[in-house]
């Protein structure tokens, strides 16, 4: 499998970006990081991107006078620096179906939930709200209904009693540092592969035992 040519969509903080970065550089996934691109010129995630030698580039919603008018601008750059596989982490803004039919299988998507529940914003406040007693992140293939698309990998963090929205984020947050790299090192390594709208991976696969909360 060819060395995938990586973008990064941002429009923050930036952290699960660091992660993929880090993972790259210390060689866990084969990758090369193009481009780290932002809606928004003020995201944190750019300095760090740039203080790790990674070029960057702002592409500002507000220049364009509708989401097709944007994508296609997203599209263009990404083609440009010679991105052929795309890593949103945590890019706000909503796509619009010809932008993610063009990177079909080719752009994948962290969540902080276990979809398919609690897809879209406030997801944490909404799990609480439910009393799941297992909350998690999710790295999915984008398809064009928000936070859809074949699951690759998921991670599961246990509800506490006492949590509110932050402390949630936050332990969802540590397991998302682990398993956006895990899962695109997968797709890196060649081992995910679609059976129809499936993301099947491929062998070796450790089987381990079921997360209880609580615990028996
Ligand atoms: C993360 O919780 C991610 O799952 C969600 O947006 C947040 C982005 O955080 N899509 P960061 O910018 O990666 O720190």
């Amino acid at each position: 499998m060819a060395r995938l040519r990586l973008g990064i969509l941002i429009s923050g903080r930036g952290s699960n970006m660091r992660a993929l970065i880090d993972a790259c550089s210390k060689g866990l996934i084969d990758a090369d990081i193009r481009l780290v691109l932002s809606n928004e010129s003020s995201a944190e995630g750019l300095a760090h991107a740039r203080s790790s030698g990674v070029t960057t580039s702002t592409v500002s919603h507000r220049d364009f006078a509708d989401r097709a008018a944007f994508d296609a601008a997203l599209h263009r750059e990404l083609k440009r620096a010679g991105v052929d596989f795309v890593c949103l982490a945590g890019f706000m803004r909503l796509l619009t179906p010809g932008f993610i039919d063009k990177w079909r299988d080719r752009m994948i998507n962290i969540h902080p939930s276990l979809l398919p529940a609690f897809p879209g914003l406030h997801t944490h406040r909404r799990a609480l709200a439910a009393g799941v007693k297992l909350s998690g992140c999710t790295v999915h293939f984008v398809r064009a209904e928000t936070d859809t698309g074949p699951i690759i990998a998921q991670a599961a963090v246990p509800v506490l009693p006492d949590d509110n929205e932050e402390n949630l984020a936050a332990r969802v947050l540590i397991a998302e540092h682990r398993l956006y790299p895990l899962a695109l090192r997968l797709i890196a390594q060649g081992r995910v592969h679609m059976e129809g709208e499936r993301a099947v991976i491929r062998a070796p696969y450790p089987a381990s035992a079921a997360l209880l909360n609580p615990p028996d």
